[in-house]
């Protein structure tokens, strides 16, 4: 292949610019040209090609977002669409396309890829919800955040012997809540694949009150209920004095994390390296600290499992009291 282009695509992710650089060094390194198209798959129908050099990556490895711009594209299920996109490539001559998104973007992907363009997926999500990856791009980061966030809120909790509630994001996937409180040490950690029971919870902030422990954390994943509403019914129920944060988008920005700069330059040379022996139609990923890459078709048909042991585990060594 002698021309390649890269795109984001869906919620950006920390990682995102290390890797559209590799993708882009690595590229020219290889000997192609590479083509950025700007604001994802919608920018593919709408033609927005953009030249890149050496230098149009210079300076962004350690900045949050990503220089390509991202949008979300809900159009692009529609074949005319894809049809559209497939000629746009033609038309300039782009033998071989890098997507770098979540589960959305990855569909898209595929479809491309089953008209004949060979496209190669870099994970790119903060929510940790692709199943064939141990890790996607901008998660590591993404925690990071969450986790000074509950330091910071644990101070004044603990000062005023109230109970935080921390809302995260994670809308099918509880991987950040999972982590970041196993990691923040939240007394309770709420996420979607385990139904929230209400009397389960209140009855643990009992129990604690009872053994003299009156501030505690509990994170909870948007997927699995909403901080303001748990405040409002726990304010309701115990009469405890309860606040409730909702972190949102801060979670998507900022700098990347050593691991995610890892992460996104690897996986750009990766996709590069594919498309340049002429393989298409894969996803990479890292499983056991080893990247590999897999079908296309077979990564976006795996179902993500969650990792009911980390829970259990995060749940016994939260404990501090009998
Ligand atoms: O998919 C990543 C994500 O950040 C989710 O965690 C969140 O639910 C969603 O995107 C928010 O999307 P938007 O930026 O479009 O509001």
């Amino acid at each position: 292949m002698n021309k390649i282009a890269v795109l984001t695509s869906g919620g950006d992710a920390p990682g995102m610019n290390a890797a559209i650089r590799a993708v882009v060094r690595y590229g020219i390194h290889a000997g192609m040209q590479v083509v950025g198209i700007e604001n994802g798959l919608k920018g593919l129908v709408e033609s927005k090609f953009i030249g890149m050099n050496l230098r149009s990556v210079s300076d962004i490895v350690q900045r949050g977002g990503t220089i390509l711009h991202s949008a979300r594209c809900a159009e692009f299920h529609n074949e005319e669409i894809q049809n559209l996109a497939v000629k746009n490539l033609d038309r300039i001559g782009v033998e071989g396309l890098i997507v770098i998104g979540g589960d959305g973007s990855f569909m898209a992907g595929r479809a491309l890829s089953l008209k004949g363009v060979p496209t190669v997926g870099i994970p790119g999500t903060i929510d940790n919800d692709l199943a064939y990856t141990e890790y996607t791009l901008g998660f590591d980061t993404a925690c990071n955040t969450v986790l000074d966030a509950i330091n910071k809120l644990r101070d004044t909790m603990s000062s005023h012997d109230r109970i935080c509630i921390i809302e995260v994001m994670g809308r099918n996937c509880g991987d950040i809540a999972l982590h970041t409180g196993l990691g923040g040490g939240a007394e309770i950690v709420i996420v979607p694949e385990i139904k929230m029971d209400i009397e389960d919870v209140e009855n643990k902030l009992r129990l604690y009150e009872a053994k003299g422990k009156l501030s505690s954390i509990i994170v909870v994943a948007e997927g699995a209920g909403s901080a303001i509403e748990l405040r409002d019914r726990l304010r309701k129920d115990l009469g405890y004095s309860v606040r409730a944060t909702v972190l949102g988008h801060l979670q998507r920005g900022g700098s990347p994390s050593m691991r995610d700069r890892y992460l996104g330059t690897n996986w750009g040379v990766e996709a590069v390296k594919l498309l340049k022996n002429g393989i298409g139609n894969r996803l990479v990923g890292i499983k056991n600290n080893k990247f590999f890459d897999i079908d296309i078709i077979e990564g976006c048909a795996m179902k993500k499992k969650f990792d009911y042991e980390l829970y259990e585990r995060a749940n016994v060594v939260s404990n501090s009291v009998k």
